[in-house]
């Protein structure tokens, strides 16, 4: 959804995208489609433009219900702020069972581990700087209209981490992602808590992070073990650095400007003021709204709609994020179904790059809901985890299955 679809401000045009995106999904979807689909050429267009958009406007009432039992039949859900301050997390569910909570107030290294159905659709993000009086809460990002325990949405920016814990076909995968679509206020992690029957999933190809922030950085390693460990090294975004990061967001699009010197009158780019640590910066399409921008209208066509300068800049320092409506295919994680999530507030390390750079071992994950001996061996080697994944030719031969895969799963959202 471009989610601005649910901020306050925005709320009367967004029901109209939500409608009239509702309506178009449906009828795009069927059985016509999946045919153009195994044609690799056209497989990655399709697969965004049905895929995706419908993904991203889908904005179910939120239910809420009591949580599931225990983990047979229920998912572990941990959030965990590593933030320096109090983070009060906020959560929506679209569809299936949710955990029983809207959000809550979470201190400085403290983590809520909660549970949610194994149906679960929802997302999971940060509010900052929050004012509590009872069940009120006002929060500086996030801010899900003044309540502690939210029954919409937050309010944009924020990022997002966004799971389908069964989608796909027969409903066998999970579909998650880091999504920047929204806007940027926290560096975000998301790692793995495998169950019994997906241990074999190793934590290097599920474990994403996206960090913004700076400070937060760690030096650069085309490799690393910050969301793993050393047998499963994770590859790494590895060209940023704490400076590289300060500057990222379009000036227009910062939510808090820094006061210009000299009432706005001034010689040089603002871009050379000092920015604040934490500042949140909206997407263009929050920004502006304009159709062009969040790829609705004449403009809901990948072909047309293309990255702007926010998705382009942050696309950079967080590979493995969704950016814009129509992200390329390497922003959203499917792995056989099972397993839970701990969604980690500001985590700190570097972003990672894993869609890119291990697309094939995630292609034969999703496809075969299992890993060769060889694709095993292949991820525990460093040297081929950092390889120039655009050197070698022949990369993305799988496309048009993940494109079915994709598919199935926008007809199992139709539904
Ligand atoms: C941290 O979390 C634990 C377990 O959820 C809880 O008992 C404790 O009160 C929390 N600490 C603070 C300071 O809120
Ligand atoms: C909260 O506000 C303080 C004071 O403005 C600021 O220093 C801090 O970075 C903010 N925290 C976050 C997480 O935005
Ligand atoms: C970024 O800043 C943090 C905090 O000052 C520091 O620990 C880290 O090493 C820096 N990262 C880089 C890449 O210099
Ligand atoms: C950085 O990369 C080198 C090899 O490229 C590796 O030996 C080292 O452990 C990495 N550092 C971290 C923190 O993972
Ligand atoms: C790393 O994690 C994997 C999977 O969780 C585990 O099997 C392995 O023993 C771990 N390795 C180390 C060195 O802890
Ligand atoms: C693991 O077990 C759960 C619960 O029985 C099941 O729903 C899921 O499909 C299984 N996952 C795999 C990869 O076998
Ligand atoms: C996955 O493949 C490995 C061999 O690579 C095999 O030992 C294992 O039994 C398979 N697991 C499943 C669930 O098929
Ligand atoms: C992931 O871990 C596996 C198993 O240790 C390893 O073979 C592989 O090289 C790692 N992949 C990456 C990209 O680090």
């Amino acid at each position: 959804m471009p989610s601005t679809c649910h901020t306050v401000s925005n709320r009367g045009k967004s029901m109209h995208w939500l409608l009239a995106t509702a309506l178009c999904a449906g009828s795009l979807i069927g059985p016509a489609t999946a045919q153009s689909l195994s044609d690799s050429q056209g497989g990655e267009q399709i697969w965004q433009s049905k895929y995706f958009p419908k993904h991203k406007r889908m904005a179910l009432p939120a239910k809420r219900g009591p949580p599931p039992e225990d983990w047979d039949g229920k998912i572990p859900l941990v959030i965990t702020n590593r933030c320096d301050d109090t983070i009060w997390p906020g959560i929506t569910t679209q569809s299936g069972t949710g955990p029983g909570t809207g959000g809550f107030e979470l201190v400085a290294g403290n983590s809520t581990r909660l549970w949610v159905a194994p149906d679960w659709q929802g997302r999971i993000w940060g509010r900052t700087n929050c004012t509590v009086d009872g069940d009120s809460c006002s929060c500086q990002t996030g801010d899900c209209l003044k309540k502690l325990d939210c029954d919409a949405s937050g309010e944009v920016p924020a990022t997002l981490a966004e799971f389908t814990m069964e989608g796909g076909l027969h409903r066998g995968q999970t579909f998650y992602d880091i999504s920047l679509v929204d806007g940027y206020n926290l560096p975000m992690g998301i790692n793995y808590i495998p169950a019994k029957n997906t241990s074999f999933i190793p934590p290097n190809l599920t474990n994403a992070a996206c960090i913004a922030t700076p400070g937060w950085l760690y030096k650069p390693n085309k490799t690393g073990t910050y969301y793993s460990n050393s047998t499963f090294p994770i590859p790494l975004e590895d060209s940023e650095s704490n400076e590289s990061i300060k500057r990222w967001c379009p000036w227009p699009y910062l939510v808090f400007p820094p006061t210009k010197p000299g009432d706005g009158v001034y010689p040089y780019p603002d871009d050379d003021i000092q920015r604040p640590t934490f500042s949140p910066c909206k997407s263009a399409c929050a920004a502006t709204g304009r159709d062009s921008d969040c790829c609705v209208g004449k403009w809901h066509d990948p072909k047309k709609c293309k990255p702007g300068r926010y998705s382009n800049s942050i696309k950079a320092i967080c590979p493995d994020a969704y950016s814009f409506a129509f992200d390329d295919q390497k922003s959203t994680f499917i792995i056989p179904k099972g397993g839970g999530w701990e969604v980690v507030m500001c985590p700190k390390g570097r972003s990672t790059n894993i869609l890119h750079q291990l697309f094939q071992e995630m292609d034969e994950l999703n496809t075969n809901g299992n890993l060769s001996e060889t694709s095993l061996k292949r991820l525990r080697d460093v040297q081929y985890i950092t390889s120039d994944r655009d050197a070698a030719s022949g990369v993305r031969p799988m496309l048009s299955r993940l494109g079915i895969v994709a598919l199935t799963l926008g007809m199992w959202f139709a539904m």
